[in-house]
């Protein structure tokens, strides 16, 4: 049977790293014209620097509530409501993106009655990668280092293989309060593979207030007072070991990563 179509329409979006400017056009268009703001306390008060609320109802939830943020979402679409979903960055990056289609996977019939849309914005390793030159431009990966929703054990042997591989990685999510001492096992086991004159980008507040953008090397990083400036608000690019220095006086250096690599 056909669902009957609503007339809410759920639109997730991502608002780019921080600073208003890297905020797409479009997605500030959809912030105007929605009817309701849906996300984290911390994102919806970065959209409200972006776009002045003009009487949306603001649904602010913790960061921990993906799953019912989500539904609620939907909910308030079948509803009528015009609803955005806000994530930073990119929406399909660790985001809410996944966590909407994961409630349309549970309620299929919503999948088809609700129109969703998911639209892009500039994930931090993309912002903090330019800060630094061109570190990601040859093959690389993403990886999450929380382990809030998979295992250590799996982060461990993702890690392994990345290094096996000789890929890049942006680790996201590198060091919290809570997890203070696996970041250090996880460079433990990239050192495995690479080399200690390995460059490694940090980016911390890329676009935000007190942005710092520093450039490493992969044995400095296994030392604790570098790893101290590692937390939740920072983007951490380990190189391959293609991945090249430009040395450059009075700034960091350039890090990029050639466009052919041989076999
Ligand atoms: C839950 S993930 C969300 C990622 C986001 N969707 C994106 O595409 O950038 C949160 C992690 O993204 C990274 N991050 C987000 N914004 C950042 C910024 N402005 N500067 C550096 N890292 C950032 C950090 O690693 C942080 O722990």
């Amino acid at each position: 049977m056909t669902p009957t179509p609503v007339t809410g329409r759920v639109t997730v979006v991502g608002l780019g790293p921080g600073s208003p400017d890297s905020c797409s056009p479009e997605v500030r268009d959809l912030l105007e014209d929605a009817s309701d703001w849906v996300g984290y306390g911390r994102y919806l008060d970065l959209a409200a620097d972006i776009v002045e609320p003009t009487g949306q109802a603001m649904h602010r939830t913790n960061n921990r509530v993906e799953a019912e943020r989500a539904r609620h979402a939907l909910d308030l679409a079948v509803e009528g409501g015009r609803v955005v979903v806000i994530s930073s960055g990119d929406p399909g990056v660790f985001a809410m993106a996944s966590a909407v289609m994961e409630q349309l996977d549970a309620d299929r019939t919503l999948a088809s009655a609700i129109e969703v849309t998911v639209h892009a914005g500039i994930s931090a390793a993309q912002a903090a990668a330019a800060r630094a030159g061109a570190p990601l431009g040859h093959d690389f990966c993403v990886l999450s280092l929380s382990d809030n929703l998979k295992p250590w054990a799996l982060i461990e042997r993702r890690l392994d293989a990345v290094g096996a591989a000789d890929l890049v990685v942006a680790l996201y999510n590198p060091r919290s309060r809570h997890r203070p001492d696996q970041f250090g096992l996880a460079v433990d086991v990239l050192r495995r593979h690479r080399g200690d004159t390995t460059p490694v980008v940090v980016g911390r507040s890329v676009g935000r207030p007190g942005e710092s953008v520093r450039v490493v090397t992969l044995g400095q990083l296994a030392e604790a007072d570098v790893q101290a400036e590692v937390d939740m608000a920072t983007v951490v690019i380990v190189g391959s070991s293609q991945s090249t220095t430009i040395e450059r006086a009075g700034r960091e250096p350039w890090v990029y990563a050639p466009r052919s690599h041989p076999d």
